[in-house]
């Protein structure tokens, strides 16, 4: 029987690659605006869900990779279940996954490489001195797209949560997507599910935007972070729904010392229309590792659902880095411990080589338009003794509280700022003024990023 299989397999790949080498073109029924087309099919791929399509995914990737130049290309993912280890991407590219394509992340660990560590962590996240390659990687790419008709990609995480907790694993846990030094990047029109740990992670991007993504795995599963912008400049996310083991958003710049040293920010960055689920992490965390810095990041229309905090900033002496001009409005919560968090003793240092004379410089907070229902604490603002967070900065916002609210509803230390027309009643650090009302300030300019249209595909 598998005899058979194999042989009607490889009769099919021989038929398709023969196919495919008189030069016909083959758009499998989608266009994305790029010159040169196939089909994983091409390269020998069998969706069955059994077959490994790593080298598949190679040959296409590398084949494909030679059209960068002259029109680009496109890789269409038929319906069918793809068996996958990790894989490249190539510039002026675009991946796409039919509606029914589902990639799914090989279990077997050989089908993963290690890749080099990131400079601004100088150690792996899970474990120092390794780490796999994400599923889908790309590095000094642009121009790249990654799509589909709501087609999903499984990193069938559960294995990989298991060996990460019985410390069985020698190499930090692979991620669902990572593109590195990359510029014009797109990922949209997806669902994700069962990530390893971080679902997508750019790092050292620029003019990424990410958008209708769909992104799912068990509220207690390890890490599994939404969207990691880290280090990246001109980034747009919106309309994602998350329901994750970690923090839905959580934007990144590098790790204490390695984070210091590398030195890049992440900056300008949009997150609107985003609906997040995360019992025990925040909406959008800021932090932990924000080393390189957080400047510009503009929030809005964030609906949370049984979350633990809404917009959390995360930091701790050895950071060093800054989180300042924070936007974010229209936010409805709903079944919430925090409303707003911020901790200046996150902990978690790569080794012992951190500074803790370095001190991040929290500064320009500003949270505005804001209901939120069945909350624990409205509040738990720590900053650091001898650098206060400053800056902050809540205006119009409404908080109830669940049937049995904890006394200390606004718990501030080592803060600084100011308040107008919120509820329940603010600390002595954020005092509202009588009679005064005023809104917290909203960037009026819009970002290049918010203006670059979305590429699509269209059907035959
Ligand atoms: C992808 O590229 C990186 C960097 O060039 C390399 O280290 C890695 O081995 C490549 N992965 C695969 C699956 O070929
Ligand atoms: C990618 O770009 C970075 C930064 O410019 C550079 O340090 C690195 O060597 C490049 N890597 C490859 C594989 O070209
Ligand atoms: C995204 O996928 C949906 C569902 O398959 C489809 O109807 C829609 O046209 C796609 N949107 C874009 C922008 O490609
Ligand atoms: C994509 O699929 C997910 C999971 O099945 C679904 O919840 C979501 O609504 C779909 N998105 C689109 C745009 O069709
Ligand atoms: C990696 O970890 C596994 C399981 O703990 C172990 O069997 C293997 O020898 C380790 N490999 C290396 C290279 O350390
Ligand atoms: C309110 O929050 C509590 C947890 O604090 C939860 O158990 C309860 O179900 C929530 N109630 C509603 C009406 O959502
Ligand atoms: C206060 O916030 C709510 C909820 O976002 C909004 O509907 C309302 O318009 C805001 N009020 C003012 C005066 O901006
Ligand atoms: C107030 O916040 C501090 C610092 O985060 C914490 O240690 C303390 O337990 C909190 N107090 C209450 C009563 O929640």
């Amino acid at each position: 029987m598998l005899g058979l299989v194999l042989i009607l397999a490889e009769s099919r790949t021989a038929f398709a690659s023969r196919e495919f080498h008189k030069g016909k073109r083959n758009h499998g029924g989608v266009k994305c605006g790029r010159k040169h087309s196939a089909v994983l099919t091409d390269f020998g791929g069998v969706g069955d869900g059994i077959t490994s399509n790593t080298k598949a995914f190679k040959a296409a990737v590398d084949h494909l990779s030679r059209f960068a130049s002259d029109g680009g290309a496109q890789l269409i993912v038929p319906p069918g279940k793809w068996l996958t280890g990790s894989f490249n991407l190539t510039s002026h590219f675009t991946l796409f996954l039919h509606k029914d394509a589902v990639i799914l992340g090989s279990q077997d660990e050989s089908e993963w490489p290690l890749v080099a560590l990131l400079p601004s962590y100088g150690k792996g996240r899970d474990f120092p001195d390794a780490r796999f390659s994400s599923l889908i990687f790309g590095t000094n790419l642009t121009d790249v797209v990654i799509t589909g008709n709501n087609g999903t990609i499984d990193g069938q995480g559960e294995p990989w949560w298991i060996k990460y907790r019985a410390h069985q694993l020698n190499a930090t846990r692979p991620y669902l997507i990572e593109i590195m030094y990359s510029d014009k990047i797109q990922i949209s029109n997806l669902t994700l599910i069962n990530s390893p740990s971080w679902f997508v992670h750019p790092i050292y991007c620029s003019n990424i935007i990410v958008q209708g993504l769909t992104i799912l795995a068990p509220v207690t599963s390890p890490n599994t972070d939404g969207i990691d912008p880290d280090s990246c400049t001109n980034m747009r996310i919106e309309d994602c729904f998350i329901v994750s083991g970690d923090d839905c958003i959580a934007v990144k710049s590098g790790w204490d010392q390695y984070g210091i040293k590398f030195g890049k920010p992440t900056k300008k960055l949009v997150i609107r229309r985003l609906t997040c689920i995360s019992p025990d992490s925040a909406t959008i965390a800021l932090g932990s590792e924000m080393s390189g810095g957080i400047q510009d990041v503009r929030i809005e229309d964030i609906t949370a659902l049984s979350t633990q905090s809404g917009i959390r900033i995360k930091s701790a002496r050895g950071r060093g880095g800054y989180v300042k001009d924070i936007f974010a409005r229209r936010m409805t919560l709903k079944t919430m411990k925090y409303v707003f968090w911020m901790t200046g003793s996150y902990g978690s240092h790569p080794d012992q080589g951190f500074n803790p004379n370095a001190v991040p410089d929290v500064d320009r907070i500003n949270y505005r338009d804001i209901v939120a229902e069945n909350v624990t604490y409205s509040a738990r603002l720590e900053g650091i003794s001898g650098d206060p967070f400053k800056g902050i900065c809540i205006s119009n916002t409404t908080i109830k509280l669940t049937e049995t609210p904890k006394k200390l509803q606004w718990n501030c230390t080592n803060v600084a700022g100011v308040t107008s027309n919120v509820t329940p009643k603010t600390c002595d650090m954020l005092p509202e003024k009588e009679g005064k009302v005023f809104d917290c300030p909203f960037p009026k300019n819009r970002l290049s990023i918010e203006d670059v249209p979305l590429k699509t595909c269209s059907l035959d």
